[in-house]
């Protein structure tokens, strides 16, 4: 039997590559022009990271962590998410202090052992930035102007910003206690998942998919009510700013976020053409975790974007991906003894920056110019006995079908000018 990829899994075929290679060049060249500098991480960290930062509560940590024991004996985990590994990065190879304001964008795989469906995934991409040292609102609504921005620039429709605060600290115990309050009258008409959250996470009732949940939460005490006064003028200006950048926003006080690191403001993007798993987009500010994980108190936030889920989606709308270019040249080799001459034409092309294929399987010229044609060659080059004799080479422009001797020098030049022609340009 043939072994298959792993439940959850998938391969990204160069097809399919094309289409994320278009939404990660919009990325990083977004992430370039708000002055971001990338980093990567590990893949696996020790597991306590993810239960410290991400949060012993939350259901990545629950339930969805690729845990295993590595042969030296240390538990070890294939990171569900990457904020907490940037933090880490940052304080181990001192980081923070490099810069007032320090951006740091990253890609890559998070793996989350849910229940694979449509958008969902257990190996999945995601691209992020985190911002860290400046508590201000002015950064909250440049971050979430950025992630507006990803999302329209790669030319998502049907997009949503939904927009929170879940207060700090000082406000939101209060409002936990209210909340889990809540919950305890209403035991009886929440799910069993439900039931647990009330004493471990009640916040977490509140984005709990369940229809009767949902029902039983639109009567429940909304966090925004309990914000401090500084949280509540810290989120004002966030919104005013937003305003005034034009980027659209609803707010959501049940938009609660599965982390628990965020402090007061947290976001949300969703996308058309996704069905349930609409979310291309989660981020927040996590003023504590620095801290937390052994840094000195530093503000912060960030986002993450679901590239698996930001393609799909644009798949589902329909939208026109930039086509594969073919290559430049292909050559065509007719008889053995033409071999050494293609191989130093392919040669010397490649080293001018040309992409260049050649026949290496012997085959007829009439399946050599199909499979010219499936390349999306430009041009093709043909060396068979003619050319040794003459020591010229018929180069071939496959989009207006004409043929020309050539000399082997004026190629490049030909290939670069994009046509035959008889410019001055050309080698004398
Ligand atoms: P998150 O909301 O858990 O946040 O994930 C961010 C995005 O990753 C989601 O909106 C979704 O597009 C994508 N995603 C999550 N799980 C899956 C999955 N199983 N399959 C496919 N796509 C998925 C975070 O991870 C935070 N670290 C974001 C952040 C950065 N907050 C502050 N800084």
């Amino acid at each position: 039997m043939r072994i298959k990829a792993v439940r959850g899994t998938r391969d990204i075929t160069p097809d399919e590559l094309r289409k994320w290679r278009y939404v990660e060049e919009v990325a990083r060249d977004l992430f370039r022009r708000y002055g971001y500098r990338e980093i990567r991480t590990p893949t696996f960290e020790h597991t306590e990271l993810f239960v410290k930062g991400t949060g012993e509560t939350t259901d990545i940590v629950e339930k969805e962590m690729y845990t295993f024991i590595d042969k030296g004996g240390r538990s070890v985990t294939l990171r569900p998410e990457g904020t907490p590994s940037v933090v880490r990065a940052c304080l181990e190879n001192g980081l923070f202090g490099q810069l007032p304001v320090l951006k740091l964008s990253y890609i890559g795989q998070m793996f989350r052992y849910d229940r694979p469906q449509a958008g969902r995934y257990r190996e999945f991409w995601q691209i992020g930035v985190e911002a860290f040292g400046s508590a201000d609102p002015s950064m909250d609504a440049e971050v979430i102007q950025l992630a507006y921005q990803l999302v329209t620039e790669v030319g998502l429709k049907g997009i949503s910003l939904e927009l929170n605060s879940i207060g700090c600290k000082r406000c939101r115990p209060r409002y936990v206690e209210d909340l889990r309050e809540f919950g305890k009258r209403h035991v009886d008409e929440l799910c069993g998942k439900c039931v647990e959250r009330i004493e471990r996470n009640p916040m977490r009732l509140l984005d709990c998919k369940e229809e009767r949940c949902r029902i039983v939460m639109k009567e429940a005490p909304v966090i925004l009510d309990y914000l401090c006064d500084e949280c509540a003028e810290h989120f004002a200006k966030v919104r005013e700013y937003l305003d005034l950048l034009d980027v659209p926003y609803a707010v959501n006080p049940r938009v609660v976020r599965g982390l628990d690191y965020y402090t007061r403001t947290v976001f949300e993007i969703t996308a058309e053409g996704l069905g349930a798993q609409n979310a291309v987009v989660g981020g927040g500010r996590y003023d504590d975790l620095v801290e937390l994980m052994g840094g000195k108190p530093t503000p912060a936030l960030g986002f993450a974007a679901g590239l698996d889920r930001i393609v799909a989606s644009l798949e589902a709308q329909g939208f026109e991906f930039p086509i594969d270019e073919g290559i430049d040249c292909f050559i065509a080799v007719l008889g053995r003894e033409a071999k050494p001459v293609a191989l130093k034409l392919a040669t010397s092309l490649r080293r001018e920056g040309f992409s260049v294929e050649m026949e290496h399987l012997g085959r007829s010229l009439r399946a050599q110019m199909k499979t010219a044609d499936k390349l999306k060659a430009r041009f093709t080059a043909m060396i068979g006995e003619d050319e040794l004799k003459s020591g010229r080479i018929t180069l071939r422009d496959m989009k207006s079908g004409e043929q020309r001797s050539v000399e082997e020098g004026e190629i490049p030049y030909i290939l670069r000018r994009g046509g035959f022609s008889d410019g001055a340009d050309a080698p004398s």
